[in-house]
């Protein structure tokens, strides 16, 4: 050190190269102590540049992304790229935001599923802050305590052992209610009718009494203004996709608008339906209803949320799409109606406690939430900071989307995947069978909840009838639409089928 010292002195007086060894002992002592007390993020930030950028389609254009070659059905053009692109890729929506594609399911299980405390924010834009109260609705809040404490009320109160314990009469009288609706009018004449009001009546009212211990009949204003919210809810929600392309602004700001009144709308009726219930529990007449154990928890006022207004809608398109599917499909509909006269027969109703016992009744609905899952995109996680994933940089704000289509139609995975074959699950093993209810911290808390639904209402729709198709003129079966693929976003599907009774034990055990 000396010598050195000595040796710099030396050539600081001598000449010109002194200078220069001066110079480059400054630049390293200054770039140690930068270094030192650099933030980590800056540290971070030039880690990332060095990074390779996640592989992107072409035709992306400044200013606009991708926009120009996305199309109007991105889940399929996402399958698209994902088969040169890979399991990972990255689509610029608008000059701003990066969407990062999940293409396989190792992605989304190491990234959202083992990576959950740093891919669990969401995407913050004008009009889902709109829509959610500012994240006060908790779909949209971001990753922290709030978050928690919602989920673990939510999960305790509607997990699998809960439901069954305290809420499985819900499931059985509603159900007996909507098969005796459709007994009633669903085979009167060849051109059958369209179950959607009998089904979004029959979802609300399930959810309705879990949540606050409210039914409705269709003709109550209550319902009428619940339906609203529901629909407005998911349709105004839906223009999120046109909210990411900046430059569309003007045409969305009516949407911005309509998202604030539906807001309103939800903070008033589920407001009332709250002070119900807390009157209720003054008054010492406590519904068993998981709003009044929230009062009790007292740890939030904002019961109401728990109504997650996508809950009934996407539970509803389950339903329909499934109608459809069977309708179409006679020969599964035979299948497990032989399932359930073998395993529970026909002078009881099936229930949501025989799961197990009914293995191709349920590979129905798993095939059902394959093939036509209430939503491809869900709803996007996001990541705040810049993070590296397999030597890529992966950018902070990021989008991050399952690709539901893509993965629920990889033909490695799901031989002949445009067919809908329940059967395929019947010797799955563990591994999962579909992203219906998204990955990792985010996954739908609602889950237990939508299954319980769906299994209970289509075996007991399957045990009660044989779901045909509307007849024409000439008595010919009309052919039943499938739920569309090509719709980025849900909608419910329109049918017309006609309900025929099985057997005569229908109308009295739905009556007992
Ligand atoms: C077939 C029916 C349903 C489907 C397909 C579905 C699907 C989804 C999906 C894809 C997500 C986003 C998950 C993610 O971010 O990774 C979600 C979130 C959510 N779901 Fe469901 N859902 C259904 C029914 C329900 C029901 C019945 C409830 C409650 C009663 C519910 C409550 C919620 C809530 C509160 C969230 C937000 C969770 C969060 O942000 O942490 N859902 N759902």
């Amino acid at each position: 050190m000396t010598d050195a010292l000595t040796t710099l002195s030396v050539d600081w007086c001598t000449g010109r190269n002194g200078i220069f060894v001066i110079a480059a002992a400054a630049a390293v002592v200054t770039g140690v102590f930068v270094a030192n007390h650099l933030n980590p993020a800056d540290k971070d930030a030039e880690r990332f540049k060095k990074l390779a950028k996640l592989p992107s389609p072409p035709g992306a254009v400044p200013i606009l992304g991708h926009l120009l070659v996305v199309g109007t059905s991105p889940h399929l053009k996402f399958s698209e790229w994902g088969k040169t692109l890979g399991p990972i890729f990255a689509v610029k929506m608008g000059s701003s935001r990066t969407w990062v594609v999940h293409n396989s399911p190792d992605v989304v299980r190491d990234i959202l599923d083992r990576r959950g405390a740093t891919f669990s924010d969401r995407v913050q834009t004008h009009l889902l802050e709109a829509i959610s109260g500012n994240g006060d609705m908790f779909f949209m809040s971001a990753n922290g305590p709030y978050l928690r404490a919602w989920r673990k009320h939510t999960n305790n109160t509607i997990s699998k052992t809960r439901l069954e314990k305290d809420y499985s009469n819900i499931f059985k009288s509603e159900t007996k209610r909507l098969l005796l609706n459709l007994l009633e009018r669903g085979n009167v004449g060849p051109e059958g009718i369209d179950p959607f009001d009998d089904v979004y009546l029959y979802v609300i009212n399930v959810i309705s009494l879990i949540v606050f211990g409210k039914n409705f009949t269709k003709d109550d204003a209550d319902y009428r203004q619940v339906l609203q919210i529901t629909i407005d809810f998911i349709q105004v929600g839906s223009k999120v996709l046109e909210e990411f392309f900046p430059f569309l602004s003007p045409l969305y700001r009516g949407a911005i608008g309509r998202a604030a009144k539906v807001q309103f709308e939800i903070q008033q009726v589920f407001g009332r339906f709250v002070d119900e219930v807390k009157q209720d529990m003054k008054e010492g007449n406590e519904r068993n209803c998981a709003c009044n154990e929230y009062l009790k928890a007292q740890e939030t006022d904002e019961e109401g949320h728990l109504y997650d207004k996508a809950s009934a809608d996407t539970s509803a398109i389950a339903l329909l799409g499934g109608m459809s599917m069977l309708a179409r499909q006679p020969e599964i509909q035979d299948r497990a109606f032989a399932e359930i006269k073998a395993n529970i027969g026909l002078d009881r109703l099936p229930n949501d406690m025989d799961e197990s016992s009914l293995p191709y009744t349920n590979a129905i609905i798993t095939e059902l939430l394959r093939f036509r899952p209430p939503s491809w995109f869900g709803i996007p996680h996001s990541n705040l900071y810049d993070e590296e994933y397999n030597g890529y940089h992966i950018p902070a704000n990021s989008a991050h989307v399952i690709n539901v289509h893509g993965l629920h139609f990889d033909p490695d995975t799901y031989p002949d995947p445009y067919a809908f074959k329940p059967e395929r699950h019947l010797d799955a093993d563990n591994t999962r069978q579909h992203y219906a209810f998204g990955a990792g911290r985010r996954i739908c808390p609602g889950a237990f909840l939508a299954e319980k639904l769906i299994f209970t209402t289509l075996a007991r729709l399957l045990w009660a009838f044989r779901i045909e198709p509307s007849l024409d003129a000439q008595r010919n079966p009309v052919e039943v639409p499938m739920p569309d693929i090509t719709k980025p976003t849900p909608i419910p599907p329109r049918i017309n089928v006609r309900f025929v009774p099985r057997h005569d034990n229908v109308e009295r055990l739905c009556r007992a």
